[in-house]
């Protein structure tokens, strides 16, 4: 109660208490502050608008800058209608004319406390919802996550020359694309991408998957076949991750155009898929396969250059070997 007419506060204080409520007193605007920032926010202030030292006016401005969720009601005068909107105005949620009525006191009062109420409320399901909003995106990015090692176990399960091989192309790709200047989503696109670029490897017969001697023409089409099905495999899945299903698809073109599956040249091959291209290819020569056992890292990385140009971007192959100043290194700790 903010009065600076201490019968009117009295009698306003002892209605209030009548209905079931403890009351504070204060006998202008100033005190009331003081009052509030030792004790801290209340529920509702009943304040009047024409007071000494410090005005209703001030009083509730001050009051919600500092307890954006008090109520406050204000009491006015009849020919005070003006101010009373004003007061509305700033964020009184009510106002009582004078002379006030014991009725209209409980009535107004009830109300006053009940906005709040819901104010409060709202705010909290608000948050809540937020956290939760929060909670469910983590969860989706996990399953997410999860989806993608299980297709990546699978794949290994049929194919052993695989096995490490996702994992290693993927955290390759990701430390050069870092020296090419990704972030960010991009960045976690090249991660999921690295690791699934093989997956429509699950479609390939493992008769020629692990094939020891040369492929005849039918057998080298039906592998290559590997790219555009991984796409389509993961389509429904990532539709939100453009760049993981452009490098699945891409990461077998060549800069001359002599690559597959779709003959792309240049600039026009997805940038995340040449970045792939490259380390998928150092991966893929020191490590043995089904068809000839593994080379040096020394040799792997002069082929990377020998070949930059036509089959790699030289950017990329720069960039890995920035990333990589000793490959030989690499393997040793693998
Ligand atoms: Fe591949």
């Amino acid at each position: 109660m903010v009065d600076d007419d201490a019968q009117v506060r009295r009698s306003l204080a002892k209605v209030i208490e009548a209905h079931g409520l403890a009351t504070i007193e204060a006998s202008s605007g100033a005190e009331a502050l003081a009052i509030l920032e030792r004790d801290g926010e209340v529920a509702l202030a009943i304040s009047d608008i024409y007071m000494p030292e410090m005005d209703g006016l001030t009083f509730l401005r001050e009051a919600l800058r500092r307890f954006p969720d008090m109520a406050i009601v204000m009491l006015t005068g009849v020919a005070e209608v003006g101010t009373a909107v004003e007061c509305l105005k700033l964020g009184a949620l009510d106002y009582i004319s004078k002379p006030v009525h014991i009725e209209e006191v409980r009535a107004r009062v009830d109300k006053a406390l009940e906005k709040r109420e819901l104010v409060l409320q709202n705010r909290f399901y608000q948050q809540h919802l937020e956290s939760r909003v929060r909670e469910l995106d983590r969860r989706n990015k996990q399953s997410l996550i999860n989806g993608v090692q299980m297709l990546v176990h699978a794949l290994e399960a049929k194919d052993a020359y695989t096995s490490g091989h996702s994992a290693r192309v993927s955290r390759y790709a990701v430390k050069t694309a870092v020296q090419l200047g990704y972030t960010g989503e991009q960045l976690e696109q090249v991660r999921l991408g690295g690791e699934l670029h093989d997956i429509g490897k699950i479609g390939t017969r493992e008769d020629i998957l692990n094939k020891p001697g040369p492929l005849t023409l039918d057998e080298f089409r039906h592998i290559k076949s590997h790219t555009a099905l991984g796409e389509r495999i993961l389509a429904p899945f990532l539709a939100e991750s453009p760049s993981v299903l452009r490098i699945v698809r891409s990461h077998h073109e060549r800069l001359d155009g002599g690559g597959f599956p779709d003959g792309l040249t240049g600039d026009i091959i997805p940038h995340e898929a040449r970045v792939v291209a490259v380390v998928d290819a150092f991966d893929a020569m020191t490590t043995n396969r089904a068809y000839r056992p593994s080379r040096s890292a020394t040799d792997a990385v002069l082929e990377l250059q020998r070949c930059a140009g036509t089959h790699f971007d030289p950017d990329v192959v720069e960039a890995f070997l920035s990333a990589f100043p000793d490959p030989a290194a690499l393997l040793i700790s693998d």
